[in-house]
């Protein structure tokens, strides 16, 4: 996908009682200008009928792979050549599981094997079929390949139970898929992303580190590279693929390493997001051996490590600077003593535990600046990254407009 909107949206919609919200989701697609051309599994039928969707996309809709007069028309491989993009909406827990298994057997399937471009699932199913293992794997294996799982959301579902679920609304999966016009401020802008945690190592085999796993930090640097943004992304030791649009990836593994590459990536850069979840501490030795079992306690000693926002901050000119704060407690007080301490332009601050915050596929938000403050609801990574980076652009507008 080129940088911002899909103009050639390829819909799937599968056989579940959200069905009914694709519709919307098509019109408000076409509202914006982008094509549409949807593809119904064989059970979609028994929830909404072709001649709907047919009637808000103003394309014909397939639903088989045996059409003649469609493949004569445009065959399944042309259709997933025009795709710029892939969504299904609703997409069951066997949809998931059929895609997660590469199977090919329908028409809907098989497209999204011969596709490589972007694709986006938002899910609905009763909340016990999504918190089944069978289809968290699934979503894992699909989120690996680079699937953009959106939402499902929270609360009362059409089997009369309450839990997550729900499909998002056709307005937040618009938001996801098609950037707010914010975004497009983006273009042109050199952004510095750090993600994931550091780790420090104490012996060959052992080392210290947190459970940040860098989604958030890579989310970010996605939704600006797709704006448009030219896009470093300062890597610690993660399991995540680099997001297509990011044009360059550098890892490393300690907060020294980390600190030297990013004070030098930033002096070619407007603005540097600092999500990664730094080791504040570091062994004052690392041993060159194994560190052998000796009876009794251990005592191992720390050093402190360099401060990288801190340091980012003294630099002129200083880019536009966004740190992260992770709390258990007392939220707004640390993220605004952390804005005043580290010289940052804005804190984006999470709590940690209660299921939120690290580890976790998706996250809340409570944004602190100079003078103001913003709370980003509970939403998936990839959709909060987006609504954030709006924030973020909106501030560092308001300072560029600011006189010097
Ligand atoms: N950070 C950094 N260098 C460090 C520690 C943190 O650049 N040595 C950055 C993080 O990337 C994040 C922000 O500072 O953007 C806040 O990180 P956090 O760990 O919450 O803050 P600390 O200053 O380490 O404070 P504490 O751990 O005491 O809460």
């Amino acid at each position: 996908m080129s940088a911002g909107l899909p103009r050639r949206v390829l819909l799937g919609v599968c056989g579940g009682i959200a069905a009914y919200k694709a519709c919307e989701l098509v019109r408000r697609l076409r509202e914006r200008d982008i094509e549409v051309r949807v593809v119904m599994t064989a059970d979609a039928g028994h929830f909404v009928g072709a001649a709907t969707f047919q009637a808000l996309s103003g394309q014909p809709v397939r639903a088989s792979l045996w059409d003649a007069a469609a493949e004569a028309a445009m065959g399944h491989i042309e259709l997933a050549r025009w795709a710029e993009a892939i969504v299904i909406a609703p997409a069951t827990a066997h949809l998931l599981a059929r895609l997660a298994h590469g199977l090919a057997d329908d028409l809907l399937t098989t497209l999204c094997l011969a596709s490589d471009r972007p694709l986006w699932l938002a899910p609905a199913m009763n909340h016990l079929m999504w918190a089944h293992p069978a289809t968290q794997a699934n979503l894992a294996t699909l989120r690996a390949r680079g699937a953009r799982v959106l939402g499902p959301a929270s609360g009362a579902q059409a089997c009369g139970e309450t839990g997550e679920g729900r499909m998002l609304e056709p307005h937040e999966i618009l938001e996801a898929l098609a950037p707010p016009p914010a975004a497009v401020a983006m273009r042109g802008l050199r952004v510095l992303v750090s993600a994931g945690p550091t780790f420090e190592d104490l012996d060959p085999v052992r080392f210290l580190g947190n459970r940040s796993s860098g989604r958030m930090g890579f989310a970010l640097a996605a939704a600006a590279a797709e704006s448009g943004a030219a896009v470093t992304l300062v890597a610690g030791p993660v399991a995540l693929p680099t997001p297509a649009a990011v044009a360059r990836r550098i890892d490393v593994r300690s907060t020294p390493q980390m600190h030297a590459v990013m004070l030098e990536q930033a002096r070619a850069a407007d603005l540097v997001i600092a999500a990664a979840a730094v080791a504040d501490y570091r062994p004052a030795q690392t041993s060159a051996r194994k560190i052998k079992k000796q009876g009794g306690a251990l005592r191992l000693e720390l050093v402190e490590n360099p401060d990288i926002l801190r340091d980012l901050a003294a630099l002129r000119p200083r880019p536009f600077l966004v740190g992260f704060a992770a709390e258990t407690d007392a939220l707004e007080a640390n993220a605004r003593a952390k804005l005043a301490a580290k010289g940052a332009d804005m804190i984006a601050a999470n709590t940690v535990g209660e299921g939120l915050g690290i580890e976790t596929s998706d996250n809340a938000l409570h944004v602190f600046w100079h003078g103001g403050e913003h709370v980003l609801a509970r939403a998936d990574k990839a959709l909060l990254a987006r609504r954030l980076l709006a924030l973020i652009v909106e501030r560092h507008a308001a300072r560029e407009a600011r006189p010097a």
